[in-house]
């Protein structure tokens, strides 16, 4: 599959940094394929298939490994908030140890850029031998999981070579929220007015996504502050704990930091005890639900004289006096979030990455999936 219109800019030197550049493109790719901009309403293919096999279902169990976990995660909020359905969630490979019992009412949705992640194909295996309905979600026309599935949403972000997957998360929430507007209107959920709202939220997504591309430079100089931290504690809650888990695999995969992720209420049950002055904060503190939370946290941690570096909303002048350093992100609707919060931690790996000498597209003992 190849990324349509992607302009090849010469001038990027790595795989990892083309492919977070590519990100507006990616979503105006899925928009071209799943979503009528006219009728705004989300388009499946097979609609018949789907509608017949989703009227039946009364529990959905999400499952990934690595970042495609923390897409799902995000997927796991929507699902509840938007749709009232409490999804379980796991990792393939817990879910497989746990030997869990599935039927013919169960739709488990499968997340895996690579389609060949062998502990989802492991998973899968084992759910369709329990008659259970799978929905999956991957960039890999024709892989081995697309071949398994009853049904696949297709990520349309063309290759990613380098290791780190960026442009494949960003897409993966896409899918979900699209998955959820889907859901929502089969189950008369969410309002006609709602959706709406949302059609046009995405239809101005990849807007948003170049004005954060566009503060590169501005977060070269920070990444030129950080880059010698050898630890960093990152806290976030809801679609932000996501967030928080998939920066912390981010920077540990690309720059070898020891950066660890905590749920925002959750931090005060232990974790607190370690962080000192050379363990700075990262919290996510986008405006929108949980924002007043994250403020509270913020506020303690500089009352305990952390370091703190914070992520949230252009326009909010609240936090300038009290966080060591702010990185913004575009007024968004909250569910958008997920998707434009973790571009900034990409770019900031990313130049890490280099600062340290460490090669971003190819780092240490990895392998671009796990078989
Ligand atoms: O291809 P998959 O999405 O199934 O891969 C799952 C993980 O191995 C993968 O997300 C891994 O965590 C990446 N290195 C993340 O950048």
């Amino acid at each position: 599959m190849q990324v349509k219109n992607i302009e090849t800019i010469k001038t990027f030197p790595h795989s990892m940094f083309k492919e977070i550049f590519e990100q507006p493109q990616v979503i105006k790719n899925i928009i071209g394929e799943y979503v009528d901009k006219k009728r705004k309403e989300v388009i499946f293919n097979d609609p018949d298939k789907i509608l017949k096999k989703l009227k039946k279902i009364n529990r959905i169990i999400l499952l990934g490994c690595g970042t495609s976990y923390h897409a799902a995660l995000s997927g796991k909020y929507m699902f509840s908030e938007y749709l009232g359905i409490e999804a379980e969630i796991d990792l393939a490979d817990e879910f497989i140890a746990r030997k869990v019992k599935t039927d013919s009412k169960t739709l488990v949705i499968t997340i895996s850029q690579s389609g060949k992640t062998a502990d989802i194909i492991r998973a899968v295996r084992l759910v369709r031998k329990q008659k259970s309905f799978v929905l999956s979600l991957t960039n890999a026309l024709n892989s081995k999981l697309d071949w398994l599935d009853n049904f696949t949403l297709y990520n349309q972000a063309g290759e990613e070579k380098a290791l780190a997957a960026t442009k494949t998360y960003t897409s993966q929430i896409l899918l979900f929220i699209l998955i959820t507007l889907y859901l929502g209107k089969l189950q008369k959920k969410i309002t006609p007015m709602l959706r709406i709202k949302i059609i046009n939220g995405i239809i101005r997504l990849p807007k948003k996504i170049n004005q954060i591309l566009k503060q590169n430079v501005n977060l070269q100089i920070v990444a030129n502050k950080y880059y010698k931290l050898d630890d960093l504690l990152i806290l976030g809650k809801n679609y932000q704990y996501a967030s928080a888990l998939e920066a912390g695999l981010k920077l540990k995969e690309t720059t070898y930091m020891h950066a660890e992720s905590f749920a925002l209420g959750e931090f005060l049950h232990g974790p607190v005890a370690i962080s000192g002055k050379k363990r700075p904060c990262l919290v996510f503190a986008p405006l929108g639900k949980n924002y007043k939370e994250a403020k509270e946290m913020i506020k303690k941690l500089k009352k305990l004289k952390k370091k703190v570096i914070v992520i949230t909303t252009q326009g909010n002048r609240q936090l300038i006096r009290i966080a060591d350093k702010i990185i913004y992100t575009p007024k968004t609707l909250n569910l958008f979030n997920p998707i434009l919060t973790i571009i900034p931690i990409q770019i900031l790996a990313y130049h890490i990455a280099v600062l340290k000498g460490i090669n971003p597209d190819r780092p240490r003992n990895l392998n671009k999936y796990v078989i």
